[in-house]
């Protein structure tokens, strides 16, 4: 471990008041100058650290950088363990854990605070910034036939919205079939991929990949996004991402422990506002009117065309029709 990680560590346990320079430099076995030199190293990464004359250093309030020890942290007190990685940067967490899928344990995950190449649903890309998201994957190994896969997915949703309650204020609804919304706005998405046996026609493995807007990102969405992104929340809490993330990963996996278990589809019906709603169903260049009526015990999407016939879809996309 690094110096500069070490003095992180120090910097996020210190629960309350600062820490003097000579404390740190003591504890490190390093000089005062040193300290300074890592305290500016930690800022240029992210970190909001206030310094203050004759009483040393401490993080400010609103600081929230991912930290692979935060969120252990958070964890190990819940009595979970998994194994994480946390990264600065990456491609796509989602495609790291493909690449690695035979190497990994069952619940690896990978965080991201900036992802290159995020990737989104139907050949999309995800818009992954840093400083204000959570870009998450994790490694699944359940034994479920190709067609149940799907309820991955819906764990994740209904996860996501138990974790986003569970750490703030916000009130996150679904929208079927994967993304979750606060607001009005999207906040989070989320995107499934999976390795079936051609022998068996179940799954080997699955990558599940959450990406969640924390905050507004500095300088905001992109033009394109604008009326359709939004974020968590505008305030910034200490260590909230990381306490997120950590929320998500106990619900996600308790979830996935009863994934056969009906209480899902009925949580996930009753936090999804899409019934009753007129919506328009994307199927390839095509765009249907018609009424989102129900959701089945296999969380399709039943919908009534405006000539009577219904349809249940089991994946695909909506789009709310204003
Ligand atoms: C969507 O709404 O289109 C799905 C977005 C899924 C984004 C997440 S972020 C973590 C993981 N890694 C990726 O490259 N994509 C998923």
């Amino acid at each position: 471990m690094t110096t500069r990680q070490k003095l992180a560590i120090l910097l996020e346990d210190q629960e309350e008041g600062f820490l003097s320079g000579s404390a740190i430099a003591d504890q490190l076995h390093i000089t005062r100058a040193a300290v300074w030199k890592n305290i500016r190293q930690l800022e240029e990464e992210g970190y909001v650290i206030e310094a203050v004359n004759n009483r040393g250093y401490r993080l400010a309030p609103e600081h929230d950088v991912l930290s692979e020890h935060a969120v252990r942290k958070e964890l190990e007190s819940a009595g979970e363990t998994f194994e994480l990685e946390v990264f600065r940067e990456v491609e796509s967490t989602n495609n790291l854990l493909k690449d690695h899928a035979q190497e990994y344990a069952d619940w690896h995950t990978a965080i991201a605070d900036h992802q290159i190449s995020g990737k989104g649903r139907r050949g999309r890309s995800f818009f992954s910034p840093s400083g204000s998201g959570i870009y998450l994957s994790m490694l699944i190994r359940l034994p479920l036939e190709a067609m149940e896969a799907t309820r991955i997915t819906t764990a994740a949703a209904v996860a996501a919205c138990r974790a986003i309650e569970k750490t703030t204020d916000a009130r996150p609804e679904i929208k079927w079939v994967n993304d979750v919304f606060v607001n009005g706005k999207k906040i989070c998405g989320i995107l499934t991929e999976a390795s079936i046996s051609m022998e068996s026609g179940r799954l080997d493995w699955a990558v599940m990949g959450i990406g969640l807007n924390v905050y507004e990102p500095e300088g905001g969405f992109p033009e394109e996004l604008q009326n359709i992104a939004g974020a968590i929340t505008s305030k910034r809490q200490k260590n909230l991402r990381s306490r997120l993330a950590a929320a998500f990963m106990e619900e996600f996996r308790h979830i996935c422990s009863h994934l056969d278990s009906p209480l899902l589809v009925t949580e996930y019906k009753k936090r999804s506002f899409i019934l009753g709603l007129p919506v328009n169903v994307l199927k390839g260049e095509e765009s249907l009117p018609a009424i989102a009526e129900d959701i089945d015990d296999n969380c399709a999407l039943i919908v009534r065309y405006p000539d009577g016939s219904r349809e249940a879809l089991s994946s695909g996309e909506v789009s709310i029709r204003i």
